[in-house]
């Protein structure tokens, strides 16, 4: 068993995970010997998507349904007891990035919504998997926030506020539910997935330029991390925000010491004026 195996029978329920960041995710802990649950709310996708993860061998189901609908997510949580028998993992990935645009403009029905779906949501499910069997034992929760939850940027307001308030309750179920369950959170940088297409679509080039680490992110740069996250290699890690963004955050220091031959080209001219 290497570290990031999965315990014997381990059972995870993903949300968002017809495509995208989700499915990486679900692929990562099928690979590491999960067994699923999936979500999403569009029926056929999410059927494509688990009959691909069954024919490379994963045990899955899925459980078509918005997020923020209460009684699917009670379905989502009793279909993983009923199918399987337990829910060790969850990992709350399902997201809306609207209401998009400057925050003056904001229909608050819909910044109400991007709450519904980033934060409460999360929480419901916690409670559920909680209830249903983690308070009894134990379990381990990733909530996907994103980089841009600790900075502004212009038109996503809702959604990075939405995210923050995502990372703080990250943070306080990480405290309430010690030592049972442990919660932390994964912060991707810009991902090629079709939420960010209007991001990446025709810049790539530049904004791959623009990375410490010369690339945006695929979705399983994302998944490689909730897979060790909710490991036993992690088992000391919780409240923990993992940062996946291929250096954006530190790019404003990017280049001061990889172009050594600029900064010895001037230190040698320092020394010749000497
Ligand atoms: N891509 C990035 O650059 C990036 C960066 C930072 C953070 N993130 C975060 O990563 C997570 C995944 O995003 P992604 O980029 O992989 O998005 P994506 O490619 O658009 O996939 C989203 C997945 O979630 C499902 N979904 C959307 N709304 C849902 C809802 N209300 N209820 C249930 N399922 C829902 C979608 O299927 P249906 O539409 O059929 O429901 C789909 O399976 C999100 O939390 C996002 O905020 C992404």
């Amino acid at each position: 068993m290497t570290s990031a195996q999965a315990r014997d029978g381990a059972v995870a329920l993903v949300t968002g995970a017809s495509r995208g960041i989700g499915l990486a995710v679900a692929r990562s802990l099928a690979e590491s010997g999960h067994r699923l649950v999936l979500t999403a709310r569009a029926p056929d996708a999410l059927a494509a998507a688990v009959a691909a993860l069954r024919a490379d061998g994963a045990q899955a189901v899925g459980c078509a349904g918005g997020v923020a609908d209460s009684g699917r997510a009670q379905e989502g949580v009793a279909l993983a007891l009923r199918e399987f028998g337990r829910l060790d993992v969850l990992v709350n990935n399902a997201a809306t990035n609207a209401p998009y645009g400057p925050l003056m403009d904001a229909d608050l029905t819909r910044w109400r919504e991007a709450f519904t779906v980033n934060v409460e949501a999360a929480l419901r499910l916690t409670q559920l998997a909680w209830r249903a069997w983690m308070s009894r034992h134990g379990g381990t929760v990733v909530n996907i926030c994103t980089e841009g939850a600790s900075h502004v940027g212009p038109n996503v307001g809702a959604y990075g506020t939405s995210k923050a308030a995502l990372l703080h309750l990250t943070a306080q179920l990480a405290g309430e539910l010690a030592p049972l369950v442990r919660v932390n959170s994964v912060s991707p940088g810009l991902v090629r997935t079709e939420m960010a297409r209007f991001v990446w679509d025709g810049a790539e080039e530049r904004l791959a330029a623009s990375l410490p680490l010369g690339r945006i992110g695929e979705p399983q740069d994302v998944a490689r991390a909730v897979a060790w996250l909710v490991s036993d290699a992690a088992e000391w890690v919780t409240g923990a925000d993992l940062l996946v963004d291929g250096g954006t955050r530190v790019r404003a220091a990017a280049g001061t010491t990889a172009p050594h031959a600029v900064h010895e080209r001037l230190r040698a001219a320092a020394t010749d004026e000497a």
